[in-house]
């Protein structure tokens, strides 16, 4: 431990951050296009949903192997964000953008129904790695995660910060590697930034923790 290189302070990073995130009540803090979630009919999305759930699986808890995310629980705001990310290029995977794409997701009220109906769903934590390297993670996340994700991993659904507990261990492994890489271009550079001192046991150990919190 004593040889890790030094992250940057995360406080820094959410001054920095702060800028993109606008402060709840003014305009922006909505989430883009007309997808308010005062207008949402989780019930038609629903129905949205049945399209969704070969993938994502019924209960919306994703896959083990990494690929396919659990998005039961995940902050509407969120969901809206990542859905708009992948209609316009600017979060990358071909399955999404299929989705998007098929889906003539070019409604946006589509978009916040969906988003509803899979925000009212609840996500069980999903567990996965060994579980060894969980407590060193517990510390990593402390440190450097927890004031933005939050100390149990819930995000905050009006910073449009994504919920990370119960995630798969698999699927948050990728997503962290992926950001590194420069894989993941919705992911602001100063969070890059964050995660790319990490090492691989930060990363599998913050996966680890991360998978098996439950809220
Ligand atoms: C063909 C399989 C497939 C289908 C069908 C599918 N998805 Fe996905 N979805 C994925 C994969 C794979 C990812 C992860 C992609 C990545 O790594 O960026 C994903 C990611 C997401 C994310 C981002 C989650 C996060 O935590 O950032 C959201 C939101 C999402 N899907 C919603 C939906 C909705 C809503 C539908 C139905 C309208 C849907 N998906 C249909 C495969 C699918
Ligand atoms: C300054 C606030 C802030 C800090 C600190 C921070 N994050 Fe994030 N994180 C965000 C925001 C905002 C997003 C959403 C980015 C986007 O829209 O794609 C995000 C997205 C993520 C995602 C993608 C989730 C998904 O399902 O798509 C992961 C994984 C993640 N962060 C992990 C971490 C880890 C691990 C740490 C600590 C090492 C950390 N974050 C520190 C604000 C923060």
């Amino acid at each position: 431990m004593a040889t890790k290189p030094v992250l940057p302070a995360a406080a820094a990073l959410a001054a920095v951050l702060a800028c993109a995130c606008v402060s709840p009540g003014s305009p922006e803090s909505a989430p883009p296009g007309s997808a308010h979630a005062a207008a949402a009919d989780a019930s038609k999305g629903a129905r949205i949903y049945a399209d969704c759930a070969g993938c994502h699986g019924a209960t919306a808890q994703g896959t083990a192997n990494g690929q396919v995310p659990a998005l039961a629980g995940q902050h509407y705001s969120v969901i809206v964000k990542q859905l708009l990310d992948y209609r316009e290029g600017e979060r990358w995977d071909a399955r999404m953008e299929s989705v998007m794409a098929e889906h003539r997701f070019d409604d946006d009220a589509q978009i916040a129904n969906v988003a509803a109906y899979i925000a009212g769903m609840r996500m069980p934590p999903a567990g996965g790695g060994s579980g060894i390297g969980a407590e060193h993670g517990a510390t990593v996340y402390a440190q450097h995660c927890a004031s933005c994700h939050g100390p149990r991993g819930e995000g905050d659904g009006e910073e449009v910060i994504p919920r990370l507990a119960g995630q798969q261990y698999m699927y948050l492994r990728r997503q962290l590697h992926d950001a590194v890489d420069g894989r993941r271009p919705n992911m602001p550079a100063d969070h890059v930034a964050l995660l790319a001192p990490l090492d691989v046991d930060d990363i599998d150990g913050l996966a680890e923790y991360l998978a098996e919190l439950a809220i």
